[in-house]
């Protein structure tokens, strides 16, 4: 695999600010010289997680949990290094080098498939220009020019290879087009076009790429109504949702999210102003569906049907959004009258009507307790021992915090039944010597350690040689692997020169240092760090001292150690 040089790693988390990319998904307070939120990666009722601005990196007190922009990226949007690396560069205008130039994609295999589909995108895009039926249902349906634009509407034109003809122009292109699902074959192992004569709708990932299509049929007499890519290695529908990518854009901070049904739904409201709406595709809310709505909004409001069929559909929704209900996040239920979609109502009723009806909608804790309820009498001691029943599982799936204390008291006062009993809470941490509180005393090598950690542009001050190095105390090869990583990559930044340790014994022990907020500013830092040096060379000189005294009291010591040590002797008493 090509690999890209830590100096452009270096280089490119120096121009990215960790602070932005983590508060564009993880809401952080400022605190001090530092950020705080509730730790992302475990559930928790305080903020342990911090982000530091100068030191570039983030660490939980509470998880442990510990990293750089790009580290953040791997875990929050569960990117490889390589994407992550691309998302970061691609943010602050940078090139990525690379010393294989075969190797121009992160991913080798997928940036074929990646670029076959955004292939088909515009040529879907190119066909709907040029038909004029596709045009005039888009017009019929009042779908405006902005918009086409912006989800990049198309149209597959009729007959069995339109889109194989044009793209697939060598078997490996059109084996392409089978792996991401834009052709099906007959039982002959002939492949055809998948989408015919629908209007189509790109299916975009959480960076933009096209990973599938959705077609609609234009006349009502044909089915199924609705077309959409089959799983591929690229796509996989319970994961994605539609629309998100376009929210992204639209936002620059999203408030919530409206998750509604369909293609169109999603279009028109964001034709009428509503542009945080997202769909889920043709599928039920999973749980990974409701980890990527919360990721990316507090308050996430659900859109159904007011028939059976879309009831059906909100129990399953709040059942997958339960484990996902940490505190901060909320979750409504929006049940529309009968006939009617998002895409009706914000028509009739513009953004203001549909507004307000999200104003009005029911909050998870209610519909909670209303479906749960349902056919429940709960006058009688069976009908509250049933809803205690049915309701203790579903709880028991809340993380651990305020929202499901709330509701496991309310089950109380419902029933007169406890909830299954949460488990203890964790005994209070322990007081690391962190945030805030002063530095404890260390040892010289320890305290350097910390400085250079705090601000690893200090180690360009120092001048070799570095006669500490001789010395034999712990933590001197670590000091000394510091400088020497730091003097080799001036551009480094904390949370990279921590990630350099990362695989090493010593890596607890320094994130740990480097996650103390030292006292004063980088000046006094620079004088303490040379101070340090000083001390631990003349430490070198009192260990040869020391060596000389022993080598003379047992009498061993020859003519040039005799001179060796007079000269020690008034170089330390000079000093
Ligand atoms: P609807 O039938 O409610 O369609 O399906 P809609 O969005 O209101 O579409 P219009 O207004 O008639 O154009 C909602 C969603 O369910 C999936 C699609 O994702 C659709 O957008 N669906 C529906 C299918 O996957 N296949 C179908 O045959 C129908
Ligand atoms: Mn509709």
């Amino acid at each position: 695999m090509a690999r890209i040089p830590d100096a452009f790693i270096d280089d490119l988390l120096a121009r990215t600010d960790i602070v932005e990319v983590i508060n564009a998904r993880v809401p952080l307070k400022r605190q001090g010289k530092e950020y705080s939120a509730r730790c992302p990666f475990h559930d928790e009722r305080s903020a342990s997680f911090t982000v530091s601005p100068t030191k570039q990196f983030y660490h939980c007190f509470g998880c442990g949990a510990h990293g750089t922009a790009i580290s953040f990226l791997m875990n929050y949007d569960r990117l490889e290094f390589l994407d992550a690396v691309d998302e970061l560069a691609r943010r602050a205008g940078m090139e990525i080098p690379r010393d294989n130039p075969q190797q121009r994609a992160p991913q080798s295999d997928s940036a074929p498939m990646y670029d076959a589909l955004d292939a088909a995108a515009r040529f879907f895009r190119r066909q709907l220009a040029a038909s004029e039926s596709a045009r005039a249902y888009l017009d019929r349906r009042d779908v405006d020019a902005a918009v086409r634009e912006q989800f990049a509407i198309g149209y597959a034109p009729d007959g069995f290879s339109a889109l194989k003809d044009a793209l697939g122009t060598d078997p490996r292109r059109v084996a392409l087009l089978e792996k991401v699902g834009l052709l099906s074959k007959n039982d002959r192992g002939h492949s055809y076009d998948k989408f015919r004569d629908r209007i189509v709708f790109p299916i975009h990932d959480r960076r933009g790429r096209v990973i599938a299509f959705g077609g609609r049929v234009l006349g009502p007499e044909d089915s199924p109504k609705y077309l959409n890519s089959p799983e591929t290695p690229l796509f996989h529908k319970g994961r994605e949702l539609y629309g998100l990518w376009q929210v992204r854009q639209a936002n620059q901070r999203i408030e919530r999210l409206v998750v509604v049904e369909g293609y169109m739904d999603v279009v028109a409201l964001f034709q009428h102003g509503v542009p945080q709406a997202v769909a889920t595709l043709g599928t039920a809310t999973t749980p990974d569906h409701a980890e990527l709505l919360f990721r990316n909004a507090p308050d996430v409001y659900f859109c159904f049907d007011g028939d059976a069929a879309g009831r059906r559909a909100a129990e399953k929704a709040m059942a997958s959004v339960l484990p996902r209900m940490r505190d901060g996040r909320q979750a409504f239920f929006l049940f529309l009258p009968d006939g009617e979609d998002p895409d009706t109502i914000v028509r009739n009723e513009g953004a203001a009507g549909f507004e307000a009806r999200l104003q009005d909608a029911t909050p998870l804790s209610t519909f909670f307790f209303d479906a749960t309820g349902e056919g429940i009498n709960l006058s009688t001691l069976d009908g509250k021992a049933r809803l205690a029943e049915r309701a203790r599982p579903l709880l028991a799936q809340i993380p651990d915090g305020a929202f499901g204390d709330l509701m496991r008291q309310r089950l109380t006062e419902l029933t007169g039944v406890g909830a299954a009993a949460a488990p203890p809470a964790p005994p209070p941490r322990p007081m690391r010597g962190g945030r805030g509180a002063p530095a404890p005393k260390r040892s010289l090598v320890r305290h350097a350690i910390a400085l250079l950690l705090q601000k690893p542009a200090l180690a360009l001050e120092l001048q070799p040689p570095y006669p500490f190095v001789a010395l034999r105390q712990p933590g001197i090869d670590l000091l000394t692997e510091i400088i020497a990583v730091v003097s080799m990559r001036p551009d480094i930044n904390s949370g990279m020169l921590l990630a350099h340790f990362d695989e090493r014994a010593e890596a607890p022990a320094l994130r740990k240092l480097a996650s103390q907020t030292l006292p004063g500013d980088e000046a006094s830092w620079r004088e303490e760090l040379l101070d340090a040096i000083h001390q631990l060379d003349l430490q070198v000189l009192r260990q040869r001292l020391e060596e000389l005294q022993e080598l003379q009291r047992n009498r061993t010591i020859d003519d040039a150690g005799k001179q060796e040590l007079r000269t020690l002797y008034a170089t330390l008493a000079s000093r």
